[in-house]
C-alpha cells in the first residue's frame, strides 16, 4: 500500500465544511456585541479562534459539569474563555497567554460581561502560571503551541479533580494526524506531538477519552 502523505493546506477540511455549516446554522442566534467584535477581530487577523461550534461544545461541557474553577492553556483574546463562562454559575476562570496583547484584549473584551465567575488574566508562559497554582480544577483547557501538547497533559491530568474534564483543541490537526509522514507542518514535530498526547490519553486508566470531531477535533478526556 502507497505510503500516505498530508502536506500543509492538503487536509479533511472540504469533506466537512457542509456539516460544519450544518452545525453552525443548528445554533441559537448569537448576537451580544463583544462576540461580534471578537470574531471580527480574528478575521481581520486571521487569528485561530475555536469559532462557535466549539465555543457552544465548551459552554455545554462546563454547565454539565457544573464548572466553578477552570484553567485555560493559551487563551489568545479570551474567545474561549468567553463560552466557557457562559456555563459557569461563578468561580474562576484562569486565562493565560504568553502575548501581553492578547491577555490585555481578553481584559477588555470580558470585563463588559456581565458573568458570575472571577477572571482571572496572566500574561505569561501558561506552564509556569499553572505551577505557580494549586488544587484542582474542574476543566483544564489546552490550546498552546502543540509542540508543548505532552507536557501540558502531564501537567494538566494530576490536576483533574474526579469527573472532572481535560479539553484539547486541534487534536486532529486538520487531519495530519492521519498520514504516517507528514510534509509541512506548521513547525516540525508538532503533528507528531499531537499524536503522542492522544495516544498518552487514549491509554491512560484514569481517564475516559473521546474526540469530537468538530472543526479541528476536540478531545475530551473525563477522570474517572
Ligand atoms: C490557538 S490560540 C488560542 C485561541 C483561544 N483558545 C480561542 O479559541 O479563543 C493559541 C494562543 O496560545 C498562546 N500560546 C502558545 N503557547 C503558549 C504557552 N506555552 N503559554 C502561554 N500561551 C501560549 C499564543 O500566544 C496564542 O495566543
Amino acid at each position: 500500500m502507497a505510503r500516505q502523505t498530508i502536506s500543509a493546506g492538503e487536509t479533511l477540511r472540504p469533506a466537512r465544511e457542509k456539516v460544519e455549516m450544518y452545525m453552525n446554522s443548528l445554533l441559537k442566534k448569537y448576537d451580544e456585541e463583544v462576540l461580534l467584535e471578537m470574531e471580527n477581530l480574528a478575521k481581520k487577523y486571521n487569528f485561530p479562534i475555536i469559532g462557535r461550534v466549539v465555543g457552544n461544545f465548551l459552554h455545554v461541557m462546563a454547565i454539565s459539569i457544573g464548572a466553578e474553577r477552570i484553567f485555560e492553556f493559551g487563551s489568545g483574546f479570551g474567545f474561549s474563555a468567553y463560552w466557557f463562562s457562559m456555563g459557569m454559575k461563578g468561580g474562576e476562570l484562569t486565562l493565560t497567554d504568553g502575548n501581553k496583547t492578547n491577555i490585555g484584549i481578553a481584559r477588555k473584551y470580558l470585563s463588559r460581561l456581565s458573568r458570575r465567575c472571577d477572571f482571572k488574566y496572566y500574561a505569561a508562559w501558561a506552564q509556569d502560571v499553572f505551577k505557580e497554582t494549586s488544587g484542582e480544577f474542574d476543566i483544564i483547557y489546552n490550546d498552546v503551541d502543540k509542540g508543548d501538547y505532552p507536557e501540558v497533559w502531564a501537567l494538566a491530568r494530576e490536576r483533574i479533580r474526579p469527573g472532572g474534564c481535560y479539553i484539547a483543541d486541534n487534536a486532529l490537526w486538520y487531519g495530519r494526524v492521519t498520514a504516517e509522514k507528514v510534509e509541512n507542518d506548521i513547525e516540525p514535530g508538532w503533528t507528531e506531538a499531537i499524536k503522542e498526547h492522544n495516544a498518552l490519553i487514549f491509554h491512560d486508566a484514569d481517564f475516559d477519552a473521546f474526540i469530537n470531531p468538530a472543526r479541528d477535533g476536540v478531545l475530551v478526556a473525563r477522570r474517572k
